[in-house]
C-alpha cells in the first residue's frame, strides 16, 4: 500500500463514527432449528458452540450456536405461532433476520446510528449471567433484517447470556471457512440507491464499486450491483437490485419467494478452497454446475496461477483477477426449498473484487436453475 494510501485509510478509520470489529454473528429464523444446527455440523463442518431453549429456561424458542474460524451462525426457531420469529418463517421461509457487528461500545453505535437516521430495532439494553455482561443495539436494514451491534468486551461465556455450552450432535470436522468475506443484500426495483445512501448515511460505509447491467446481463435478465464497505474494509455489503430484462432475473426470483428484501448469499472464505469445496461435494452440498467450456479458455482469461485447471474444473470452482492478484469462487444452490439463500465460497489470492470476469458464466449457470424451477 502506498503511503498516501496508508494516510488516507488512517484519516478516514479516525473519522469513522461506527468502528466495527467484525462481524459477530449471523442468526437465522428457520422451521426446524435442531436439524439446521445438523446439517451445519455435518455438511459445513461448523462446530456446537451454545445453546437456548426449554432445557435452559427460555420458554419463547430454541436457538443454536454453531462456530467455524471466525463465523458464528445461530439458528432460531419458535415454540409456538403467534410472535414475531413464527411470522418471519411463514413470510420468508427460512433466512436471515440479524447482521450482528462487534463493536466496542453499542450504546454509543446506537446513538451515532439512529442520530442519522437509522430506524431503532433494540435500544441499548445490558444482558448478564454469571460469564459477565454484553451491550446489544439495533438498528432495521432492508425488507425484515436487522442489525445487532454487540459489545462483548466484558463477557466470557460461550456466546450470550442465557445460552448454555453445547455439545452437538456427534463429531464433524471442519472444512477450513475461516470468516464472512462479504453479505449480500437483494432489493427491490428502485431502492438500490435508497439503501447505498442508509449504508453511506447511517453507518459511515463507503462505496468500493458498482455493477450496472452493461457488467452483468445475460440473454435474459439483469442486475445492478453496489459494493459498500465499513471504514476498515472488514464489513462489505453488496445491494443488489433487478434490472429490466427478457425474463425474470435471479433477484425477482429471489424477491418473489422470499415475500420480501433480504439476504441473497453469504460468501465464506477459505485458505484453501479446493479442500474445502471437495469435502462439500462429498458431504453432499450442491452447486451451480460450471459448463466445460468455462476451463478451456481459463488460462487465456486469467494467466498463470497456482491450482490445477483440471481439480479446478472437476469441482466447478471459477477464477477471476483484477489488478492486484486473482480469487477463486464458487456458488451453492440455495439451501433451502424456497429458491432463496445461498453460499458463496471464496478464496483471495491477492484480488479484492467480486468475480466480475465469472458473472456471465455464473447467472447462465443460475438461469438454467431457474428453468428448471419453471421460473424464467
Ligand atoms: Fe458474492
Amino acid at each position: 500500500m502506498s503511503q498516501i494510501a496508508e494516510v488516507t485509510l488512517k484519516r478516514a478509520e479516525d473519522s469513522d463514527f461506527l468502528p466495527i470489529l467484525g462481524t459477530d454473528y449471523i442468526e437465522f429464523y428457520v422451521g426446524n432449528a435442531r436439524q439446521a444446527a445438523y446439517y451445519y455440523q455435518h455438511a459445513f463442518g461448523f462446530q456446537p458452540i451454545a445453546y437456548r431453549g426449554l432445557e435452559s429456561g427460555y420458554r419463547e424458542a430454541a436457538s443454536y450456536v454453531l462456530r467455524q474460524g471466525k463465523i458464528t451462525f445461530v439458528f432460531t426457531t419458535p415454540y409456538h405461532p403467534g410472535n414475531f420469529i413464527a411470522d418471519h418463517i411463514y413470510r420468508h421461509g427460512d433466512g436471515v433476520r440479524v447482521l450482528a457487528l462487534q463493536v466496542e461500545d453499542a450504546t454509543q453505535a446506537y446513538a451515532e446510528t439512529t442520530r442519522r437516521g437509522g430506524r431503532p430495532f433494540m435500544p441499548p439494553t445490558r444482558l448478564e449471567d454469571e460469564n459477565g455482561y454484553v451491550i446489544l443495539s439495533g438498528i432495521h436494514t432492508y425488507g425484515d433484517t436487522v442489525h445487532i451491534f454487540v459489545e462483548r468486551g466484558h463477557y466470557n461465556g460461550p456466546f450470550l447470556p442465557g445460552y448454555l455450552p453445547w455439545g452437538g450432535f456427534g463429531q464433524s470436522t471442519p472444512i477450513g471457512l475461516k470468516y464472512v468475506d462479504h453479505c449480500v443484500g437483494n432489493v427491490y426495483l428502485g431502492e438500490m440507491n435508497q439503501f447505498v445512501a442508509f449504508y453511506r448515511d447511517v453507518m459511515g460505509f463507503r462505496q468500493l464499486i458498482s455493477f450496472d447491467d452493461k457488467d452483468i446481463s445475460t440473454e435474459y435478465s439483469a442486475l445492478m450491483s453496489k459494493v459498500m464497505a465499513n471504514g476498515n474494509g472488514y464489513i462489505k455489503f453488496p445491494i443488489n437490485e433487478p434490472a429490466q430484462g427478457r425474463r425474470k432475473s435471479q433477484i425477482e426470483e429471489y424477491l418473489e419467494y422470499y415475500h420480501g428484501q433480504g439476504v441473497q448469499h453469504i460468501a465464506m472464505a477459505t485458505d484453501d478452497i479446493i479442500h474445502t469445496v471437495r469435502e462439500l461435494r462429498r458431504r453432499g452440498i450442491e452447486f451451480l454446475e460450471t459448463p466445460k467450456t468455462y476451463y478451456e479458455t481459463l488460462l487465456d482469461r486469467v494467466g498463470q496461477i497456482d491450482e490445477p485447471v483440471e481439480v479446478l474444473a472437476e469441482l466447478g470452482i471459477l477464477v477471476d483477477r483484477d489488478d492486484e492478484g486473482y480469487l477463486l469462487q464458487i456458488f451453492t444452490k440455495p439451501v433451502q426449498d424456497r429458491p432463496t439463500l445461498f453460499y458463496e465460497i471464496i478464496q483471495r489470492k491477492g484480488a479484492k473484487s467480486f468475480g466480475k470476469g465469472n458473472f456471465k458464466a455464473l447467472f447462465e449457470a443460475i438461469e438454467r436453475e431457474q428453468a428448471r424451477r419453471g421460473n424464467l
